[in-house]
């Protein structure tokens, strides 16, 4: 076995991947480790929908690339294959961000179709999500993820209000509400309302130490590539890419396109060499998900103040109304959103200069530039 073997498979099959997809970012892990604190506080939330009573509430906190979706989806999965009475509806709120949204993959779950879009009252869609989960006598958990996108369009609010207080009108309905926030320095504001019914249990995810980086990025390696294709004292330079980083996504990127020059250069392994090509691209990961999860108005604001040898928003919201033309509240908010991702910093200007506000960008200009 062993060298022929191996041989053998790369010249029939001419890669050094075993299994390509254990590389996307989305893949869930065969092997979830160095998280089971965590994954024993979603359970023991999840508990009482089991015994016919309602999930705890839940907030999930903790930066990127933590494993905070992994695990919900892990324990979902699990719930949903073993009772028939609990219902998990997971929600990217990236992706889905307005009302209609959020509820129409809750219809689309409990109904099997998804509701039509327009003639049909919000209220419609809502008796019908809950007089049919009250028919299959279900609780129903809804697990909002990456959530702070909800309050960057001050939709929040609403839609946890509308989930959690279903059953005053609803009086058999049973639902809860699992938060998840990468951002953790940004306070959600729940307002009153929300903050009287919104009771959670806290869960964090704390960010990996080299040593648990390591050990995820060496599962993945000998998940996806075959054998003998990267050393040990690789993955370790890779997992310490990833720790000074503070992100995982960097060190699972970087195998991932180190394997690929590999193999553009008919090599059988990965070298140093390869990994150090790859790194200019791959450190900009998490830079380029965050912008994919941007609009195109949001991405065009941007690029707009990257391009500004002083950016002072008064002169940029000029600039982006020829355009855009949006109205000064939708661009605040904008940039709101900008700062709140870490995109930009904004100082108040010498007074008397009205409202408007310096704004700095947090990132290499260039590598911003090329990622727009
Ligand atoms: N403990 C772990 N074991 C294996 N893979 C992990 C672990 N934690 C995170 N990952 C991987 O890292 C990436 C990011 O994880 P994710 O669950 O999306 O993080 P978050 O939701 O906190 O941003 C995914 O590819 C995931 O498979
Ligand atoms: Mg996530």
């Amino acid at each position: 076995m062993g060298y022929k073997f191996f041989k053998d498979i790369l010249g029939y099959e001419e890669t050094l991947f075993k299994e390509r997809r254990v590389f996307d970012l989305d893949y869930i892990p065969e092997a979830f480790i160095h998280r089971d604190a965590q994954m024993q506080s979603i359970a023991l939330c999840l508990i009482p929908a089991l015994k016919g009573g309602r999930a705890m509430n839940a907030l999930i906190v903790g930066p990127s690339a933590t494993g905070k979706t992994t695990a919900l989806k892990f324990r979902f999965k699990e719930i949903e294959e073993e009772s028939r009475d609990v219902v998990c509806v997971h929600i990217n709120c990236q992706i889905t961000y307005t009302k209609f949204g959020v509820f129409s993959q809750i219809y689309r779950k409990l109904l099997g179709h998804t509701p039509p879009e327009t003639g049909v009252p919000f209220s419609k869609i809502y008796e019908a999500i809950f007089r049919r989960l009250i028919r299959d006598g279900k609780s129903l958990v809804v697990a909002l993820d990456d959530m702070n996108y909800l309050f960057y369009g001050r939709l929040g609010n609403e839609i946890l209000y509308d989930i959690l207080r279903a059953h005053e009108s609803f009086p058999e309905a049973k639902t809860s509400v699992f938060g998840i926030v990468s951002d953790v320095s940004m306070s959600l504001n729940f307002d009153p309302r929300v903050n009287s019914i919104f009771s959670y249990r806290e869960i964090f995810f704390q960010p990996y130490s080299m040593n648990e980086i390591y050990d995820i990025l060496k599962n993945r390696a000998k998940m996806g590539f075959f054998p003998g294709v990267i050393e040990d004292e690789l993955i370790e330079k890779i997992a310490g890419y990833a720790f000074e980083h503070g992100d995982l996504r960097v060190g699972i990127e970087l195998l991932r396109v180190s394997g690929i020059i590999a193999e553009a250069e008919a090599s059988r392994s990965i070298c140093e060499r390869y990994v150090e090509k790859a790194y200019g691209s791959s450190k900009l990961v998490s830079m380029k998900l965050l912008i994919s999860s941007l609009s195109s108005n949001e991405k065009a604001l941007l690029r707009l103040i990257a391009d500004s040898e002083e950016a002072i928003s008064g002169n940029i919201y000029q600039k982006f109304k020829e355009t855009a033309g949006v109205s000064y509240t939708k661009f605040y908010r904008m940039i709101e959103k900008l700062e709140n991702l870490k995109f930009i910093e904004t100082y108040q200007l010498t007074p008397g200069r009205g409202r408007s506000r310096r704004i700095v960008l947090k990132h290499q200009k260039e590598d911003l530039l090329r990622l727009l």
